[in-house]
């Protein structure tokens, strides 16, 4: 079932918000921008959503019609730093405000790095960092004028926890680790916070997408829905947490590769090795 199926079959009573924020989500066409995007808007909350598929952006605003926020559906390409200026500026121009961003479009690869084709690297690098960035940089101007805001980029575990065959997508999230941590310091005059989500498994298109071999989802890890990423970043945004690792399972993944890294590299060499 995708996302939207599994949102418009799903419980939806939640009470909107008595003060909605603006918020750009990247990646709004599918999975957990898509499912955060619909969160935010049956909240009341106002959503910029940005994606390269128009088909995709046209459905998602045909649903958004129902509920209590306002949609912006942008097309665009996060690799394009001067078209999502151009669609932040748009952003602010229909809403007069842009307060919140989910950093969040990006793609996987699996694979050894030797045997990888450099395209499908750029690729996972344009993306995952150079439009995070973009993104991120056509964002504060606007919420520096407003006086603030919340900047939630979306990491995974692999980033902290690399494994055999994910050297390509690891590095890319681990520079997420990396510039949000600075990024959180630079900003705390403007008032501005950010918060780095680690994710593990989640069912979207994601693995079906990924570049390099081919995707399943690895079934020796449990899998969570979209709907739980999105229902804990959005409660990200009313807090000014760090980092927040999502299931307990990942922040135990996470504190072995932390305290006992000559562990995990064994047992992740047996199981993906
Ligand atoms: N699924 C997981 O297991 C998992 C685990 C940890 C972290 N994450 C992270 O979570 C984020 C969302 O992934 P997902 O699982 O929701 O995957 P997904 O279902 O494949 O969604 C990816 C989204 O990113 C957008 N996107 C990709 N390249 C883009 C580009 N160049 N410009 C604009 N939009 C682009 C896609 O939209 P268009 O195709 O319309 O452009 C799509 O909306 C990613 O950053 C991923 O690394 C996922």
């Amino acid at each position: 079932m995708s996302t939207l199926q599994n949102w418009l079959s799903g419980e939806r009573v939640s009470k909107p918000v008595e003060h909605p924020r603006v918020v750009m989500v990247t990646g709004a066409t599918s999975g957990i921008g898509q499912a955060t995007a619909l969160l935010l808007l049956s909240l009341g909350h106002h959503v910029a959503g940005l994606g390269r598929n128009a088909e995709r952006l046209a459905t998602l605003a045909t649903h958004a019609d129902s509920l209590p926020g306002e949609l912006l559906p942008l097309e665009g390409d996060v690799t394009d730093g001067n078209l999502v200026q151009r669609l932040a500026a748009q952003t602010l121009a229909h809403f007069g405000r842009l307060e919140v961003l989910v950093a969040n479009a990006g793609i996987g690869h699996r694979g050894k790095l030797a045997e990888a084709r450099w395209e499908d690297i750029e690729r996972v690098l344009r993306t995952n960092i150079d439009g995070v960035v973009h993104s991120i940089r056509a964002c504060i101007p606007p919420m520096r004028a407003g006086g603030g805001g919340h900047i939630l980029t979306i990491s995974s575990v692999v980033g902290p926890v690399p494994t055999p065959g994910a050297a390509v997508y690891a590095m890319s999230k681990a520079a997420i680790d990396s510039l949000s941590q600075s990024l959180r310091m630079e900003l705390r005059n403007d008032d501005i916070w950010v918060t780095n989500m680690i994710v593990g498994q989640t069912a979207t298109e994601f693995a079906k997408r990924r570049l390099g071999r081919s995707g399943k989802v690895a079934r020796r890890l449990p899998t969570m829905p979209p709907e739980r990423v999105a229902a804990q970043l959005v409660r990200a945004m009313d807090r000014r947490r760090r980092t927040v690792i999502i299931r307990p399972i990942d922040r135990l993944i996470v504190l072995a590769g932390r305290f006992t890294p000559w562990l995990m590299d064994r047992i992740l060499y047996r199981v993906y090795g």
